[in-house]
């Protein structure tokens, strides 16, 4: 695996591959790589072309008085296990490489009303800070393909906007949410969980399927069935940012009867913030199949 920090190796390196007709295919990530972040990779495996991963921490994306400074830095472990798959480029830019002039003053992507709904309401700022790194990253990379986690369902909504919007000559593509066998999401985030609180942290996945069963009886009630979540959520000892049940195409909120829908959650445990999303199809009434079971 070819491992690159400055800028114009990369762009050397990708065009040599460009002009032997190779396609590039791209994961970008925070580093810290668990099985999640592996199913991405090993998802491009599946396209032709070279893949291209990239680990940088993106301060821009971080608020006051969140993780930037912990935030858990493994790199020559992640080197290692994009090793094992057999990954082609490693690009790890320094922060000098990403923000020259600093982040202030600097070009910013916005991708109105998405970025401020759900969790943009508890992270002002943090949707943007995610576009205009990946877009950047975007422009830096080149790549035909690029891939992200639904486990992260409004910030792939975000992407596929912004791509959209700005027209940009990528395909992207939403992969499944890993999980540990307790249904728990593979985050880089559940490590700062104590003992307590990791055998807690599956009942937010429960939760959410709950929902998803309610949805499948045909109970409509949208508002009803989140306030309900909510509140168990709060009597098992977290602490719920919200519960929401969306349309799943726009993360708009769903009619009565709407077929595509998904439930999306976010919830404090301890210091950790947790999300997760599942997506409910209803193929009439009263049937739903989880889109996405363990
Ligand atoms: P990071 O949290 O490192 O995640 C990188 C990619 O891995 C994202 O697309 C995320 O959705 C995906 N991912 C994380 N956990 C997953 C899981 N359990 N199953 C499937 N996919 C999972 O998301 C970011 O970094 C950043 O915001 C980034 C897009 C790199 C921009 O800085």
């Amino acid at each position: 695996m070819i491992c690159i920090e400055r800028l114009e190796d990369l762009r050397r390196q990708v065009a040599d591959w460009r002009r032997t007709g190779e396609r590039i295919l791209f994961v970008p990530t925070m580093g810290n790589l668990h099985e999640g972040h592996l199913k991405l990779v090993r998802e491009a495996k599946g396209y032709r072309g070279r893949r291209v991963v990239s680990i940088f921490v993106n301060p821009m994306q971080f608020g006051a008085g969140e993780d930037l400074a912990s935030y858990p830095r493994t790199l020559t472990a992640d080197r290692a296990l994009l090793e094992g798959l057999g990954n082609d480029l490693l690009f790890i830019p320094a922060e000098e490489t990403i923000y020259p002039g600093g982040q202030a003053g600097h070009t910013e992507v916005r991708v109105p009303d998405l970025s401020e709904d759900l969790c943009g309401t508890y992270r002002p700022g943090h949707f943007t800070g995610v576009a205009t790194v990946v877009c950047k990253l975007f422009n830096m990379v080149r790549p035909d393909v690029a891939f992200f986690g639904e486990k992260d369902f409004q910030q792939l909504m975000v992407i596929r906007r912004m791509v959209a919007d700005l027209a940009m000559p990528v395909e992207i593509i939403g992969v499944a949410t890993e999980r540990e066998p307790s249904g728990l999401a593979m985050s880089s985030r559940n490590q700062y969980m104590n003992e307590a609180e990791r055998r807690l942290a599956p009942r937010l996945y429960q939760e959410l399927q709950a929902l998803a069963e309610a949805l499948g009886r045909g109970d409509d009630d949208y508002p009803a069935l989140e306030l309900m979540a909510k509140l168990r959520l709060d009597e098992a000892g977290f602490r719920p940012d919200y519960v929401s049940i969306r349309r799943a195409e726009d993360l708009c909120l769903p009619v009565r009867g709407e077929p595509h829908l998904v439930v999306l959650a976010a919830a404090r445990l301890g210091k950790t913030r947790l999300i997760d999303n599942l997506r409910v199809e209803r193929g009439g009434p009263g049937i739903a199949t989880p889109a996405a079971t363990f």
